[in-house]
C-alpha cells in the first residue's frame, strides 16, 4: 500500500479542510464549464477523500468513480451521499493500481493527492491507462493558504533541526513535474483559478493545527521528537508575533487547477 492514509483525520477532515458554503458549487461549475465536459462523461478521482470536489459534480448527474486507501474517508463520503441521487462507485484501493479497465473514463481529477504518494508517477500512469485517449486530466495544486505558509516553513526547519525525517512522503514537483512525467507541453494546458475566498485565523488557532496534529506533515513524527518540535514552534510564534497569540492573520485561499489533455 503506498501513500498517506487519511484515516487518522477522517472524522475531522471536513471541519478542518471543508470549503465554505457555496465554494464547492462554484468549483464544480468552473470545472464543468472550463473543461467543456459533456453530459454523461465518466469521472475518476484517485484520493477522493470525503468528496470535496466530487460530490457537487456527482450531484449534477455525472457518473463518478472514487478511489481511496482510507476506508474512514470513504465512509464519511458515503454518509454524505445518503439521500442524494448522486451516482458514485467508491472503491477502497491504491491509486497506483486502479482496479478498473483501460479507457473506461473520460476525465480524471487529483486534488491534494499526489503529495501523499511516494509512487506518484504510478498514479499518473494509471490515470493515463483508465482515461480514454483524448480525455482530460485535471490537476489541482495543493490548496494551502498563505496564512499557514510561514508556519509550515517553520515546521520544516524544526523537523531538520530535530532530525524528524521527511515530512512529505510523496510528490513535491508541482505542475512542471506532472507535465514532465506525462510528456505534455505546458502550452497545451490551461491553468485557471476556480475560487478564491478570504480566510483568517489567530496565531493560537494556527498553532493548534500543529498541536492537535490536524495537518498531515505532523503524522509521521515520533512523539518525543514531536513534543520538542511543538515547543520550538510555540517559541518561534511567540517571538515572531510578540507573544500575542490572539493576533488575527488575514489572507486568501485559492483553488487552482490545470486542465491537461491526455
Ligand atoms: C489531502 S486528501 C485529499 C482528498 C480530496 N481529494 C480533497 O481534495 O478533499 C488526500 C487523500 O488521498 C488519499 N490517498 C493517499 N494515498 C493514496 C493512494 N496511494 N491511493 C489512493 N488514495 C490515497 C488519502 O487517504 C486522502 O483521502
Amino acid at each position: 500500500m503506498s501513500g498517506v492514509s487519511f484515516d487518522v483525520i477522517a472524522e475531522r477532515y471536513d471541519a478542518t479542510r471543508g470549503f465554505p458554503i457555496g465554494v464547492d458549487e462554484t468549483i464544480a461549475s468552473g470545472i464543468l464549464a472550463a473543461a467543456g465536459v459533456p453530459p454523461g462523461a465518466r469521472f475518476i478521482e484517485p484520493g477522493i477523500g470525503t468528496g470535496r470536489f466530487a460530490l457537487p459534480i456527482a450531484k449534477r448527474g455525472y457518473p463518478y468513480t472514487g478511489i481511496d486507501i482510507s476506508p474512514r474517508m470513504l465512509s464519511q463520503l458515503r454518509r454524505k451521499l445518503d439521500g442524494t441521487a448522486a451516482r458514485m462507485d467508491l472503491i477502497e484501493a491504491d491509486g497506483t493500481a486502479l482496479p478498473l479497465p483501460d479507457a473506461s473514463h473520460d476525465v480524471a481529477i487529483t486534488a491534494g493527492m499526489l503529495h501523499c504518494v511516494p509512487d506518484w508517477r504510478g498514479v499518473l500512469n494509471e490515470i493515463c491507462r483508465v482515461v480514454k485517449p483524448g480525455g482530460l486530466y485535471i490537476f489541482e495544486s495543493e490548496t494551502t493558504t498563505i496564512l499557514r505558509r510561514a508556519f509550515d516553513i517553520e515546521w520544516q526547519l524544526l523537523a531538520l533541526e530535530y532530525g524528524a525525517g521527511r515530512l512529505h512522503r510523496g510528490f513535491s514537483g508541482g505542475l512542471e513535474g506532472v507535465l514532465a512525467h506525462l510528456g505534455v507541453p505546458r502550452a497545451s494546458t490551461t491553468t485557471i483559478i476556480l475560487a478564491r475566498w478570504p480566510v483568517q485565523a489567530t496565531i493560537e488557532e494556527l498553532l493548534s493545527m500543529f498541536r492537535e496534529r490536524i495537518v498531515s506533515i505532523c503524522w509521521d513524527i515520533p512523539d518525543d521528537v514531536y513534543e520538542r518540535m511543538m515547543r520550538g514552534m510555540e517559541l518561534w510564534a511567540d517571538e515572531h508575533y510578540a507573544g500575542r497569540r490572539d493576533t488575527v492573520l488575514e489572507s486568501e485561499a485559492t483553488v487552482t487547477v490545470t486542465l491537461i489533455p491526455l
